[in-house]
C-alpha cells in the first residue's frame, strides 16, 4: 500500500482509522505455507486474538486458514465468519470447565492447559479427543508480558509434570489427540523453536494416539525497514525435516499446526491519526494526536516501537518529536523520534498496526473506537464503522428516578 492511498482513506473515512492491506495478509499466509511445504499435513490456525474483525477472518478462511480461538466469544465469531467447528481450535488459558464444555458442545477441538480441568474433563468425557498444552520451560519472547513458556509462567502443564499427566490420562482412559505449546511472541532465534520442538517430541512419545502437534507461534516480524525477523524459510527447512523424522519414528503422518497472529496480520496494518497540536516545550517538541492508548496500547504496554511517518509531508525534512496521545495519563507512542516535519492537521501513519492493536482498544476516556478499513484490489472497504454516542450508551442503564433520589 502506498502513503497516498492511506492519506486518501484518512480523508474519506476520517481519523483515527485502522487500515489493513489484504495483499500483505495473503502474501504472509502463502510465505508460511510455502516454508513448510515439505510437511505432508500442515494446518495454520490464525490466532484471531490478534485481529478479530469478521472480514479479516473471512479473508483468511478463503486463503485456507483455520482458527485459533481463546474464548467462547472468539469461537462464536469464527462460526459467524463461516468457519466450520472442525476448523476452529480452542486454546484458552485459565477458563472454567463450563466454558470448555460449552465450546466442546459446539464441536470444536479443545486444548486443556492444567491438570485439574484435564482430570475433570477426562472423567466426564473419556472418548473426546483432547489436546494438552505443555509448558516447555523455555524463556523466549520480546518482552516479559509475551514470554509465556518459562517456569514462572501461568501457561500450560509443566513438562516436569508429565508423569502426573500420563497417570490422569491412564486413569480416565481419555483420548489425547494432540500436544501443544507456545513459548512466547517476537522470538527471533530459530534455535529456540527447534529446541522447544524437541521437548514437544519427547512429550509426544508418551501418547500413542496422537493426530497432531501444535507448535504455537511467536515469529518475530520486522518493525521498520531492514529490521530483523524470524527466518521463516530456514525454520521451515529445519523444522520440517525434524518433524518428518519424528513422524517416521512415531509411525504416522501427524498434522503440524502453527497458530500465528502477528506473522499474518501485523505488517498488513496501518493506524492513521491526525495531529491535533504541535507543542514546543523546554525539552522537546510534542506532536499530540487525536488518539491515545485507548486505540493503540502496545507502546505503553509492551514498549513496542511502531515506525511512524508523516504521510501528509512525506518529503519533509526530518525533526525530532515526541508523539503523544490525548489520554489523561502519560501515553507516549514515541520519544525523540525522527519524523518528517509535522504541522497541525497532518496525518501520522503508525506501521505494524495489524496485530494486537484494534483488538486491544477500549473506550477509555469515553472515546469512540476507530473505524476499520480493508484495502483490497486497490479499493478501501469499510469493515467496521466508527463508533457513535449510541455505542457508548449501549448496555448502560440509568437508575430509576425513585432510586436516584434516595
Ligand atoms: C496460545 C497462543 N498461540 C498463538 C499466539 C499468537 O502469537 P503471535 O501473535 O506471536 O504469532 C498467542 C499469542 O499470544 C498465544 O497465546
Amino acid at each position: 500500500m502506498q502513503s497516498k492511498d492511506l492519506l486518501q482513506l484518512a480523508e474519506q473515512f476520517g481519523s483515527p482509522l485502522y487500515v489493513y492491506d489484504a495483499e500483505k495478509i495473503k502474501s504472509q499466509y502463502e510465505r508460511l505455507t510455502k516454508a513448510f511445504s515439505k510437511v505432508e499435513k500442515l494446518r495454520i490456525n490464525y490466532a484471531m486474538k490478534a485481529l478479530s474483525n469478521v472480514a479479516i477472518l473471512q479473508l483468511l478462511r478463503d486463503l485456507g486458514s483455520c482458527l485459533d480461538a481463546v474464548s467462547i466469544q472468539e469461537v462464536q465469531l469464527g462460526l459467524h465468519a463461516g468457519y466450520s467447528p472442525d476448523q476452529i481450535f480452542f486454546t484458552p488459558n485459565g477458563v472454567s470447565l463450563e466454558e470448555i464444555e460449552e465450546v466442546h458442545a459446539l464441536g470444536v477441538q479443545i486444548n486443556i492447559d492444567n491438570l485439574s480441568i484435564l482430570e475433570q474433563f477426562g472423567t466426564k468425557h473419556p472418548t473426546v479427543p483432547v489436546c494438552i498444552r505443555i509448558n516447555p520451560h523455555v524463556m523466549a519472547g520480546g518482552n516479559e508480558n509475551i514470554s509465556v513458556g518459562h517456569i514462572d509462567s501461568k501457561f500450560g502443564i509443566s513438562v516436569h509434570q508429565l508423569p502426573h499427566l500420563v497417570r490422569i490420562v491412564e486413569n480416565t482412559n481419555m483420548n489425547i489427540a494432540g500436544i501443544h505449546m507456545h513459548t512466547g511472541s517476537d522470538i527471533l532465534d530459530i534455535e529456540v523453536f527447534l529446541y522447544a520442538a524437541e521437548i514437544l517430541f519427547d512429550a509426544a512419545r508418551n501418547f500413542k494416539n496422537l493426530e497432531f502437534l501444535d507448535f504455537g507461534s511467536g515469529f518475530k516480524v520486522p518493525y521498520k525497514k531492514d529490521d530483523i525477523e524470524t527466518d521463516i524459510e530456514e525454520l521451515g527447512k529445519k523444522l520440517s525435516k525434524r518433524f518428518n523424522a519424528f513422524c517416521a519414528e512415531y509411525g504416522k503422518d501427524l498434522t503440524l499446526i502453527f497458530e500465528p497472529g502477528k506473522f499474518l496480520v501485523s505488517e498488513a496494518g496501518f493506524f492513521l491519526a491526525k495531529v491535533n497540536v504541535v507543542k514546543q516545550t523546554t525539552s522537546t517538541v510534542f506532536a499530540g494526536i487525536d488518539s491515545g492508548f485507548n486505540h493503540l496500547i502496545r507502546p505503553m504496554f509492551y514498549g513496542s516501537s511502531h515506525h511512524i511517518e508523516n504521510i501528509s509531508n512525506p518529503k519533509g525534512k526530518e525533526r525530532f518529536y515526541s508523539v503523544v496521545g490525548y489520554i489523561c495519563e502519560t501515553d507516549t507512542f514515541a520519544s525523540n523520534r525522527r519524523i518528517q516535519e509535522i504541522a497541525e492537521g497532518d496525518i501520522l501513519c503508525f506501521r505494524n498496526a495489524g496485530a494486537y492493536c484494534y483488538s486491544m482498544s477500549s473506550n477509555y476516556n469515553s472515546r469512540y473506537k476507530p473505524a476499520e478499513v480493508l484495502w483490497i484490489n486497490g479499493e478501501g472497504h469499510l469493515i467496521r464503522a466508527h463508533e457513535t454516542f449510541e455505542d457508548l450508551l449501549r448496555n448502560q442503564i440509568s437508575l430509576p428516578a425513585s432510586v436516584a433520589k434516595q
